[in-house]
């Protein structure tokens, strides 16, 4: 066992946590040279045709890759397929997550109105009606305030609702608390009303009308007439899936093996209803790249390339790996660079975020390597990635991006054709020669045992995304 890891490991049973201080090394000035040829060596060898091949896989290959899917899961077999080829170790971590299923078979028939077709959409969390449906007489309630159901009979009755001044939560909560068997909410303007209720609640079946649907139920109502309606809500629930995290791992050399593990991440799903090229196939793209560089190189430090699924549902993949981690891995966790957005033409300049907006082991190495090989980078305060989850285990962390964000983020407009070759290979340029700064042979160790000379700062700035 080595100093280093002796330190790591003392300082883990001393401290009974995973979060030490670590110092980077800023190359002195006469290794500049030294350290630009190392830099030389890695970013020459950068192919900006690869990367921009694997986000076509991704985006106009496979498409939209939302979690759980089955073109998730292609997406991470091509991947790991990817990462087979480079020669590194490959693990599919399979996790799993419950989402809502929306229902099959939706439907409102009104006995009065026979010429009419009404096409409700169900609200997302709404629970299911029995198979054969609800029928029942249709009451007025206004806005669904509690007023508007005070003195006012809807026990098993189905409930009309105009659209305004309550948010939709609270008017079908009123509505069950009434003792509604089913609540129909009308729109206010133009167009379909689509929306949610909370996953958890006491709620009945809910649908969303048109205004035109829910006006001419409302005249009926005010002529005087009896309407009588059967809502159908049929096979919505919570459903179990599993998506997948692909982690390819380079080994240190043996005879030169620091203990210290750097992680290269970036997520590979997408929203649904997108092809996710900047969001993330971009990312995954340069991570593959880097990794097919740096698989040839021989290291000090283990790294590990992963891609996460089931990002854009709340970090899922992330926070799986990061529990798998033993308090020991965790410790010798030097730090974590996550790629996310980092291919669109339309968005802003390269920037690193990080969860506190504090610079830290990565941010610094990030900024001397923008330094030597693109241009002075800024840093950020962002959460809302991978890199969030490391954090959260003590493990230094920054995601790399351009800001401001582009405007196709998270639209069905999200397409290769936004993408730029030249922003995902300066983005691979700057964290091949830092990851390699840490990593390669040649330089010591990150030893907090040695006074670190002083890294780069670079400013922050709290540019909007
Ligand atoms: N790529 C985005 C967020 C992002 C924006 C990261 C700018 C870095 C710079 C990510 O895929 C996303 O959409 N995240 C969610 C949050 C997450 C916790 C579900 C978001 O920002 O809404
Ligand atoms: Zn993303």
């Amino acid at each position: 066992m080595n100093k280093w890891k002796k330190a790591v490991l003392s300082g883990t049973l001393a401290a009974g946590m995973v979060m030490m201080p670590l110092a980077i090394y800023q190359t002195p000035i006469k290794g500049q040279a030294a350290t630009q040829a190392f830099d030389n060596k890695i970013v020459k060898k950068i192919d900006a045709e690869k990367i921009y091949g694997h986000v076509f896989e991704l985006s106009v290959g496979i498409g939209e890759r939302a979690a759980g899917t089955d073109a998730e899961k292609r997406a991470a077999d091509y991947i790991a397929d990817q990462y087979r080829s480079y020669g590194l170790d490959v693990d599919i971590q399979p996790f799993k997550f419950q989402t809502y299923k929306e229902a099959e078979d939706v439907s409102l028939e009104i006995n009065e109105i026979t010429g009419k077709k009404f096409e409700p959409h169900v609200f997302g969390y709404s629970p299911n009606t029995p198979d054969e449906g609800v029928t029942s007489e249709v009451v007025y309630a206004g806005l669904g305030t509690a007023s508007d159901f005070a003195g006012k009979d809807v026990t098993g009755k189905i409930v009309l609702i105009q659209r305004g001044e309550l948010t939709f939560a609270d008017k079908a909560a009123n509505a069950a608390a009434a003792g509604a068997k089913a609540v129909l909410i009308y729109n206010n303007t133009a167009g379909t009303l689509k929306s949610s209720i909370p996953s958890s609640g006491n709620y009945v079946p809910t649908l969303g009308l048109t205004q035109e649907e829910g006006v001419a139920l409302k005249t009926l109502l005010d002529e005087g007439q009896a309407v009588t309606a059967t809502v159908k809500v049929i096979g919505a629930g919570i459903v179990t899936k599993t998506s997948h995290n692909v982690i390819a791992t380079k080994k240190a050399h043996t005879n030169h093996d620091t203990g210290q593990i750097l992680y290269v991440g970036s997520h590979h799903d997408s929203v649904p209803g997108s092809p996710g090229a900047s969001d993330n196939a971009s990312g995954v793209g340069v991570n593959l790249e880097i990794a097919r560089i740096l698989s040839s190189q021989q290291t000090d430090t283990e790294i590990r390339f992963i891609t996460f699924g089931a990002e854009e549902l709340g970090l899922l993949g992330s926070y799986h790996y990061v529990s798998t981690l033993t308090a020991e891995e965790a410790a010798r966790s030097v730090g974590m660079f996550n790629f996310d957005m980092v291919g669109s033409k339309n968005a802003g300049d390269m920037i690193m975020f990080t969860v506190d907006g504090k610079r830290n082991v990565v941010t610094n190495t990030g900024a001397s390597a923008g330094m030597r090989v693109f241009k002075p980078l800024t840093y950020g305060k962002v959460g809302r990635s991978d890199h969030q989850p490391f954090h959260e285990r003590g493990i230094q962390a920054a995601a790399f991006s351009y800001a401001p964000l582009e405007p196709e983020y998270h639209q069905p407009t999200d397409t290769i054709d936004k993408i730029s070759k030249e922003k995902m290979e300066n983005m691979a340029k700057v964290v091949s020669a830092g990851v390699y700064q840490i990593a390669r042979k040649d330089t010591p160790a990150l030893e907090w045992a040695k006074p670190a000379p002083k890294p780069v700062e670079p400013p922050f700035e709290n540019r909007p995304l």
